[in-house]
C-alpha cells in the first residue's frame, strides 16, 4: 500500500503554499509591487479615466497590450505584458470578465483563477488584484480568495519529489476589499474543504482505503473538536445493514461506517445530514466492469465521501449555528470467493429486501443503509452525494450534476446554493412510474432496472429508504473529475460539490 503519511497530510497544499491574502483599499494607481492584475468588462477596454493614468505610469504598456492582443474583455480572455523600465510595477495582467451586466460571483471567481495561473506562470511573488465588486463586497472578496486558492492547488503528493517547482506567490493584495478579512477567512476555509475533497478523490485506491477515510474523519474530529463514531462491521451487523455489508463482503479491507458530527454551542437552528457514497474502489463485483468501462478510474467512486469530509472541514472552521451529521458507509466493491452473487437477496436495515440483479449497482446498496441511519438521527433534511450512475454522465456530461428531490423547497435551496457556489446542477424528475422497472418477483425490489432512465431509477431506489424526512440526491459521477483545466478546476479531482454544501448549510 502507498504510504499514507503524505496522502493523509491534509493541508498539505495550504502549508506548502504559505501565501498571504490581504484585503486593502489601496487603488491600483497607488499600488507598487511585482504584478498588477485588472479585470476588464467586454466592450470597456477603451483607455479612459484612471486607466489613462495607469497607462502613463506603465509608459504606454497598457494601451499597447490592449491593441496588440486585440483584447476585448471577453470572458475567458487574458493578456499579459512586462512593464519596461524602472516603473512602479513589473508586470501587468488583464483578464476579460465578459459583459458588465452579466457580472456575478462566478465570473469573479473564475477571473481570480485565471489571474492566479498567469501570475504563477509569470513567476510573480507579489500580486495585486483589482476586480470589480458584485453587489456584495464580502461575497466578492470570498469568491476571489476561492478562485486564487483553488486554481493554485497542485497535487504532487505521488511524485517522488513532491516539491512544487513553480515560483510561489507570497503575497496577494485584494484591492478595494479593505475590511473584508472575515470574507478572506471564509474563502480560505471553503477552499481548504474543496482541496481536502480533491486530494481524497485523486489519491488512488491503494492509498485512500475505507480505513484511510475513517482516519481522515478521525483527524478532522481531533483538529476541530467534532464528534466521531465509527461503526465497525459487527456494529453494522447489529443494526441489520445487510445491503451495505453485502457490498463489503468480497473486500479484504474492513468496512468503516463513518459518522462525524458538528454540533454548535447552544441550540442548533436546524439539524442536517450529508451522506456521501464511499466506494474507495468499484470493480463492479462479479458483474465485473469490462475493459473500456473505466474500471481504472474507479478510485473516484468515493467522491461523495470525499465531498462530505471536505464539507465537514469547511463547516468545522466556519462554525454555523446548525448541527450537521457527515455520514459515509465506506467500503470497496471487489471480487473474491466471499463476494455476493448476482441474484443474492439482501435485507437492508429498514427491513426491505433487495434482489441484487447487478453487483455493479453497489453504491445504492451502501446508501440504502446510510440513509436509514441518517433518518434515525431526526434531522430536518438529508442530502446525499454519489458517483452513482454512468447514465447521469450520459445525460448531463461532466460539468453538471443531477439533482433529485421530492421536496421542492429543499431542491430550490440547493439550486440557489449551487448557483452562488459556481457549481452546476440540473434538477431531474423522480418519475415514479419508472419504479415499475425495479420490481422483483421474489424480493421487495431489484437493485437495477432497464438501461433507459438509469439515473432516475437509481434515485427512485434511494427514495425507498427515506420515510418522511426532506431528502435530496446529487449524482456527481460526471462532475468529480475534470479532464482539463477549466474555471477554478485544474485537471483532476474537482472537489464538487463542497462549495454548494457549505452554502446550503450556512444559508
Ligand atoms: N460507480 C459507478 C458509476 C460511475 C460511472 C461513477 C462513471 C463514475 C463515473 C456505479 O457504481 C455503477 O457502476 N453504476 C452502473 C449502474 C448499472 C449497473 C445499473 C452504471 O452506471 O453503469
Ligand atoms: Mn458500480
Ligand atoms: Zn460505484
Amino acid at each position: 500500500m502507498l504510504g499514507l503519511s503524505h496522502t493523509l497530510d491534509r493541508g498539505y497544499f495550504l502549508r506548502k503554499q504559505r501565501m498571504q491574502l490581504k484585503a486593502i483599499n489601496t487603488s491600483y494607481l497607488e499600488w507598487t509591487g511585482d504584478t498588477l492584475a485588472l479585470g476588464l468588462f467586454e466592450g470597456e477596454t477603451d483607455i479612459t479615466g484612471d486607466l489613462v493614468k495607469l497607462d502613463e505610469q506603465c509608459a504606454g504598456s497598457l494601451r499597447e497590450l490592449i491593441a496588440e492582443e486585440e483584447f476585448e474583455g471577453k470572458s475567458g480572455s487574458s493578456a499579459v505584458t512586462r512593464v519596461g523600465g524602472n516603473r512602479s510595477i513589473r508586470k501587468l495582467i488583464l483578464v476579460g470578465l465578459g459583459k458588465a451586466e452579466d457580472l456575478n460571483l462566478n465570473a469573479i471567481r473564475n477571473g481570480a483563477a485565471a489571474i492566479a495561473r498567469l501570475a504563477k506562470k509569470g513567476k510573480s511573488k507579489g500580486l495585486a488584484i483589482a476586480l470589480p465588486a458584485e453587489e456584495d463586497l464580502a461575497a466578492t472578496t470570498q469568491a476571489i480568495a476561492e478562485g486564487l486558492l483553488l486554481a493554485l492547488h497542485v497535487d504532487n503528493r505521488f511524485k517522488s519529489d513532491p516539491e512544487d517547482k513553480g515560483a510561489k506567490l507570497e503575497t496577494v493584495d485584494l484591492l478595494g476589499c479593505g475590511g473584508q478579512d472575515a470574507a478572506i477567512a471564509k474563502g480560505e476555509a471553503i477552499a481548504s474543504g474543496v482541496i481536502l475533497a480533491r486530494e481524497l478523490v485523486a489519491a488512488p485506491a491503494n492509498a485512500v482505503t475505507p480505513i484511510a477515510l475513517a482516519e481522515t474523519a478521525q483527524q478532522l474530529a481531533s483538529d476541530y473538536g467534532l464528534t466521531l463514531e465509527i461503526l465497525e462491521k459487527a456494529d453494522c451487523e447489529k443494526l441489520g445493514m445487510g445491503a451495505y455489508l453485502g457490498v463489503a463482503m468480497a473486500s479484504d479491507l474492513p468496512p468503516k461506517f463513518i459518522h462525524l458530527t458538528y454540533k454548535p454551542p447552544g441550540t442548533p437552528r436546524r439539524k442536517l445530514a450529508i451522506v456521501g457514497k464511499g466506494l474507495t474502489f468499484d470493480s463492479g463485483g462479479l458483474n465485473l466492469k469490462v475493459s473500456g468501462s473505466g474500471i481504472e478510474t474507479m478510485k473516484v467512486d468515493m467522491g461523495g465521501a470525499g465531498a462530505t469530509l471536505g464539507a465537514a472541514k469547511a463547516i468545522a472552521q466556519l462554525k454555523p449555528d446548525v448541527e450537521v451529521h457527515f455520514i459515509s458507509a465506506a467500503t470497496e466493491n471487489m471480487i473474491s470467493g466471499h463476494a455476493m452473487h448476482p441474484g443474492d437477496i439482501l435485507t437492508a436495515s429498514n427491513g426491505k429486501t433487495i434482489e441484487v440483479n447487478n453487483t455493479d449497482a453497489e453504491g445504492r446498496l451502501t446508501l440504502a443503509d446510510a440513509l436509514v441511519f441518517a433518518e434515525k438521527l431526526e434531522v430536518d433534511a438529508i442530502v446525499d452525494l454519489a458517483t452513482l450512475t454512468g447514465a447521469c454522465v450520459v445525460a448531463l456530461g461532466n460539468s453538471i450534476a443531477g439533482l433529485w428531490s421530492p421536496d421542492e423547497t429543499l431542491a430550490a435551496q440547493l439550486k440557489t446554493a449551487a448557483e452562488s457556489a459556481g457549481e452546476k446542477v440540473w434538477q431531474m424528475p423522480l418519475e415514479e412510474p419508472y419504479f415499475e422497472g425495479m420490481k422483483s418477483p421474489i424480493a421487495d425490489m431489484k437493485n437495477t432496472g432497464p438501461r433507459a432512465g438509469g439515473s432516475i431509477t437509481a434515485a427512485l431506489f434511494l427514495k425507498q429508504f427515506i420515510e418522511k424526512t426532506a431528502w435530496a440526491h446529487f449524482d456527481i459521477a460526471g462532475t468529480v473529475w475534470a479532464s482539463k483545466t477549466d474555471g477554478v478546476n485544474n485537471e483532476g479531482a474537482t472537489g464538487f460539490p463542497v462549495r454548494t454544501l457549505v452554502n446550503w448549510v450556512l444559508h
